[in-house]
């Protein structure tokens, strides 16, 4: 028994050098963000990362422990990206746009970059209500549909650091406006009425577009909904022609000069 709590305490003198070491890395974690938003760097650099996954194999050789050492940085670099983002963003980014913009695309990009909680707020009306959004335009009609939104709204407004993909017409309503603004920044994403008929038109789950899958129609909605949109976005980005990484890199520093204002 002795014996054993003698091992114990030797491995908590152990934990005791990994945590003051990680709080000396995250220190530098820290520096390095500081450093980007001061340069103007890129603060998404995915080569980076593979790059130091590399030496840190190349360190471990045929270290009997690799495989679980690796796995323990997975974690520390997850977590290097939470005090990244801490750092950069401390409000709810609310992704805006006309259906199909790219919102869930790009707010599941911009989780897997800063490891903020994402939320769809659809999902979120979803789930409450246990209807899918089409039955629920069936049922009760759009005016209740942008109830439900609304308050919904109004409870993220107690979410500190969450990116926000929003429903297409959340944009319609003036006091929307408001419950996003109070502890977040909007952003809009756009793309050519071409562009969104080819990313919305083998899906059925948009009441809107149900009866009105063709170019035109989108174009109509789109050009009524277009001073809305632009009145509410704290940032636009298009989408058109760019991938993820790009347009979350570009939602990321135009972030940032707006808070540097
Ligand atoms: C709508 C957009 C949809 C959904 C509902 C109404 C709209 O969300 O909220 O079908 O009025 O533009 P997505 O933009 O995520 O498709």
């Amino acid at each position: 028994m002795e014996k054993l709590e003698e091992i114990r305490a030797k491995m908590g003198e152990c934990d005791d050098k990994i945590i003051d070491q990680l709080v000396v890395r995250m220190g530098y974690v820290q520096e390095i963000i500081e450093y980007k938003k001061q340069t103007g760097i890129p603060i998404i650099q995915p080569e980076q990362e593979k790059k130091q996954t590399d030496v840190l194999a190349a360190k471990l050789g045929d270290n009997e422990f690799e495989e679980e050492i690796l796995d323990i940085f997975k974690y520390i670099v997850k977590n290097s990206r939470k005090i990244q983002a801490k750092s950069l963003f401390d409000y709810n980014i609310f992704l805006v746009g006309f259906m199909g913009s790219g919102k869930s695309t790009v707010a599941a990009g911009l989780k897997d970059k800063l490891e903020m909680e994402r939320i769809e707020m659809d999902e979120m009306i979803v789930k409450k209500q246990g209807m899918s959004i089409a039955d629920i335009f069936a049922e009760y009609g759009e005016a209740y549909f942008r109830n439900l939104e609304s308050n919904t709204l109004i409870e993220l407004q107690k979410k500190s650091q969450a990116i926000v993909s929003c429903g297409g017409g959340v944009v319609m309503r003036e006091e929307n406006a408001d419950h996003m603004k109070k502890h977040g920044r909007v952003v809009l994403l756009t793309a050519k009425p071409e562009t969104i008929y080819e990313r919305v038109k083998d899906s059925t789950d948009r009441p809107i577009l149900n009866n009105n899958m063709n170019v035109e129609f989108i174009e109509e909605l789109m050009s009524k909904r277009k001073a809305r949109y632009e009145a509410v976005a704290d940032i636009t980005v298009s989408t058109d022609g760019k991938n993820v990484v790009q347009i979350c890199e570009e939602i990321i520093t135009k972030l940032i000069a707006l808070d540097n204002k």
